[in-house]
């Protein structure tokens, strides 16, 4: 199963991938944990990210293929993936068909306004990744390694309006795209978290 996740910022792309990678046993692969996981494990090309990042602008098209290259070339993607924040255009999505290509793209369609609101509430485990919006945690840490939660750079106010900016101009037309090759799938994405699971399950168990 090759699954690639379609949204806005904040839509919950992340937050989905995150228990159906266990439910289906293929790899979650986030080009953007991938990216932000350089500041750690490479510095130098990190200062490079960074600058599109903090504004809101996406990676050049190269540089994140080869970085995908690499991951969908290990063994735990033989079987599948489900990708989160990638393709983001249409070359990208050009360069995916090369490294396996897609069954299904999952839509998450969701309003504006509400996202805008989680996406100012997202706090972020520094040390295990786990993603939380502020209202679940009033103590501010990590329910699983009880680290303090941060926020995310690119989470400031500007840079929001600018990611959502570029996902209407260069990403949304994906949606159509995947239409016409049939792979397209819409899911409502304006349910509680347990809601929006129920719909993709019941998609994806009827069969992709
Ligand atoms: P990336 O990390 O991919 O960010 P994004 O696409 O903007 O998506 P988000 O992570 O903001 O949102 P999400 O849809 O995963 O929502 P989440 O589940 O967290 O990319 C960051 C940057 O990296 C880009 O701007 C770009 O610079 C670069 N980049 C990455 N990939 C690239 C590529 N392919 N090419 C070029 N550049 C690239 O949910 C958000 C919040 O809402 C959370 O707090 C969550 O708890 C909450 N929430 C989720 N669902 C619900 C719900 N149903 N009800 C209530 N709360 C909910």
């Amino acid at each position: 199963m090759k699954l690639v996740l379609l949204g806005p910022p904040g839509s919950g792309k992340g937050t989905h991938a995150m228990w159906m990678c266990g439910e289906y046993k293929i790899p979650h692969i986030s080009t953007g944990a991938m990216l932000r996981e350089e500041e750690r494990r490479n510095p130098h090309l990190y200062e490079e990210i960074r600058h599109y990042i903090d504004r809101g602008e996406l990676v050049p098209d190269e540089l994140i293929f080869e970085i995908l290259k690499e991951r969908l070339a290990e063994s735990d993607c033989r079987d599948g993936y489900i990708l989160d924040g990638f393709p983001r255009t249409l070359k990208q999505a050009e360069m995916l068909e090369a490294l396996g290509g897609v069954d299904l793209a999952v839509m998450i369609d969701t309003m504006p306004e509400l996202i805008m609101e989680r996406v100012r509430g997202r706090r972020v485990c520094p040390q295990c990744g786990k993603g939380y919006h502020i209202s679940q945690i009033p103590g501010g840490k990590c329910t699983d390694c009880g680290a303090e939660v941060t926020i995310r750079s690119d989470d400031k106010p500007e840079t929001i309006r600018n990611r959502f900016d570029v996902y209407d101009r260069v990403t949304h037309p994906l949606v159509e795209h995947y239409k016409n090759e049939g792979k397209l799938a819409r899911i409502d994405g304006s349910g509680t978290i347990g809601e929006v699971a129920a719909e993709i399950r019941a998609l994806l168990n009827g069969g992709v």
